[in-house]
């Protein structure tokens, strides 16, 4: 499971990581009693359920349910495969892990991903330098970024070439599929493929730890007709814009020391901040807020503050965002940018101090709202009342408590000058309209993944089988699925045995690919990983599956007696004696097999029933 790192190479990172103090770059911890406790980075929650024990170097959710140890943690966090995370862990720890021979087939499809990105993107930074390049170059110095922040966010150029980069791609070895898949080429209508930016200022879009994910593409003159004015990457297995930030892997220091989170609109406002020393800023890739970016933002800062162009502050997409940041758990502010400007051409226009101000002075996202609604409304007729109570209404109910919906409401009672209690009364009504609505919404199919039922000897075989192929073939001829009950445990353990038989390289890291179900990944993922079985080989490894096996048919040995006996009572009251032999045989079967060879129901052998 370890991908051609060495096992005691393995166990020397495990060795030189401390998990509480990877969790604390990630989310604030606190002590309480032997544990460290924080807001948990893999769903949305107020209060901390997300536990780290430093003893035994394994942290839990309550609230979700996520569970693991430092290498699972970072794979999670930073959509790291196995090796990589192993490789991150190695770099903190300072452990040197030894060169393997490249691309030894079993680098999976992500990574690969990683690799050709990493190659596109040195292609354009060099494109940036050639002759082609000049006029790319000339554009961004004109519009003020410096030579040394191109360098840093790593700017190039696309030529305008139908096939430079697919060409470039392919004598470095990488396949046409890949590079499809990678979103840098499509394929041609008749035959074969052409580059995807072409001509193009590119904005490489790196994940949180500084990997390049995708690619954003500008034109270089407006109103030419070439396609949008940024093309990005398409959405990839290392690409998905909901769970992107641009710029999020330089701005995460600064948000964590300052406590705060600038979100923007555009790659060339993030760009333009950074260079004005503004270090905290974000950029949402140009679609509304997704509550991933919100938990992202909320374990980097306690407070957002939005800085979006004025013209899209005003839109529903906008308004929906905030409040899924806000439900995050971030106090959201907005910075009131002045029409026709967004922080890029603010800061160039106005400087830095001016903008800097603009951020201090920031709003808080409902008083925010009321500005708008009285800048909307002509509060003298009563039209203008009534549609502003209407707007007002959704706003006030979505208030983070009820302090401050009772402040808003008084607010808006003096604006609207009727009385506090007429409004009070009128939000009471809504609020049992939308808490009936949401009951109702509750009735629904249930949207939480039930609990995976598993027993612990189920466990400890899943743990033992996902270390060596040899385990999972032991495990395979001892176990019937029969002794199973819950159907996800079912598929992990057809799972692992499936890839013992047709994978060269054997690792649980692969088992994580073929499931989308959370639960079953995190279920593989924490019997990997589960420090008390880990390495475990040989004799003992081998006694244990045993031990695990018998128990479990006993267990199901037990249940099937149980069932036989009820069935032959009802027989027993018809009087069909005949039926009642055949199933007392097969009783006594059951019985006497109990600690022999494994009993099969149906044909025997067939485990895949
Ligand atoms: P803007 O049009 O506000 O871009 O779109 P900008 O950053 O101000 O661009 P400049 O200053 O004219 O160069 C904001 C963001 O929306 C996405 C991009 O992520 C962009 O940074 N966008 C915009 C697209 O994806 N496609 C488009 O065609 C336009
Ligand atoms: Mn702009």
């Amino acid at each position: 499971m370890s991908q051609g790192i060495p096992e005691d190479i393995i166990d020397e990172i495990r060795q030189g990581t401390d998990l509480v103090g990877l969790v604390g770059e990630y989310l604030k911890l606190e002590k309480r009693g032997k544990n460290m406790v924080g807001l948990c980075p893999f769903h949305n929650e107020k209060t901390p359920s997300f536990s780290v024990s430093p003893d035994k170097q394994l942290y839990h959710c309550f609230g979700c349910g996520a569970s693991g140890n430092a290498f699972s943690l970072i794979m999670q966090m930073e959509n790291l495969t196995f090796p990589e995370a192993a490789r991150a862990l190695a770099a903190r720890a300072g452990v040197r892990i030894p060169e393997r021979r490249p691309s030894s087939g079993e680098d999976n499809l992500k990574e690969r991903i990683y690799n050709l990105n990493e190659l596109a993107a040195r292609y354009f930074v060099h494109h940036l330098k050639t002759d082609a390049g000049k006029k790319a170059l000339d554009y961004l110095l004109k519009r003020g970024i410096k030579q040394e922040t191109i360098e840093l966010f790593r700017i190039g150029y696309a030529p305008a070439e139908w096939t430079g980069f697919f060409n470039f791609a392919q004598k470095k070895g990488a396949q046409p599929d890949l590079m499809v898949k990678g979103g840098l080429v499509s394929p041609g209508r008749e035959k074969g493929y052409y580059d995807r930016f072409r001509d193009r200022v590119i904005f490489p879009i790196f994940n949180i730890s500084g990997k390049v994910a995708g690619f954003g593409g500008r034109i270089l003159a407006e109103g030419e007709k070439s396609g949008p004015k940024y093309l990005n990457s398409p959405e990839t297995p290392v690409f998905e814009k909901g769970n992107m930030l641009y710029g999020l892997n330089l701005a995460r220091e600064e948000m964590r020391r300052q406590k705060k989170a600038i979100v923007m609109e555009g790659y060339t406002d993030v760009i333009t901040a950074y260079q004005a020393g503004f270090r905290n800023c974000v950029a949402s890739l140009g679609t509304a807020l997704t509550a991933e970016q919100g938990r992202l933002l909320r374990h980097q800062a306690d407070t957002v503050v939005t800085a979006y162009d004025s013209d899209s502050a005003g839109e529903t997409a906008t308004w929906r965002g905030l409040a899924i940041l806000q439900s995050s758990g971030c106090l959201v502010q907005v910075a009131d940018l002045p029409k026709d400007s967004d922080p890029d051409t603010y800061i160039r226009k106005k400087g830095a101090e001016h903008f800097k101000k603009l951020i201090d002075h920031a709003s808080p996202l409902m008083e925010y709202r009321l500005q708008q609604l009285k800048k909307r409304f002509d509060l003298v007729t009563d039209k203008g009342r009534i549609d502003y109570i209407e707007e007002l209404m959704p706003f006030l109910l979505a208030a983070v408590n009820q302090v401050e919906q009772d402040f808003y409401l008084r607010r808006a009672a003096e604006e609207l000058g009727i009385d506090e209690d007429a409004l009070r009364s009128e939000l009471k009504k809504r609020r049992s309209r939308s808490s009936r609505h949401r009951e109702r919404e509750q009735k629904e199919p249930a949207q939480e993944p039930q609990q995976i039922k598993i027993r612990p000897e189920e466990k400890i075989l899943i743990s033992l089988m996902l270390q060596s192929k040899e385990i999972a073939e032991q495990g395979r001829n001892l176990l019937q699925l029969e002794y199973i009950e819950d159907p996800r445990v079912k598929k992990v353990v057809e799972a692992i045995w499936d890839l013992a038989a047709t994978e060269m390289v054997f690792s649980a890291e692969k088992m994580l690919n073929r499931f989308e179900d959370r639960q079953i990944v995190n279920l593989i993922t924490e019997s990997a990983t589960d420090p008390a079985l880990q390495d475990l080989q040989g004799q003992t490894a081998k006694r244990m599956v045993e031990d695990c096996t018998a128990r479990l048919k006993q267990v199901w040995a037990k249940k099937q007696q149980r069932v036989l006996q009820k069935k032959i009572k009802e027989l027993e009251a018809l009087g069909h004696n005949e039926e009642i032999e055949k199933l007392l045989r097969e009783h006594q079967q059951l019985i006497t097999n109990k600690d022999g060879g494994p009993y099969r129901l149906g044909k025997g052998g067939d485990f895949n029933g």
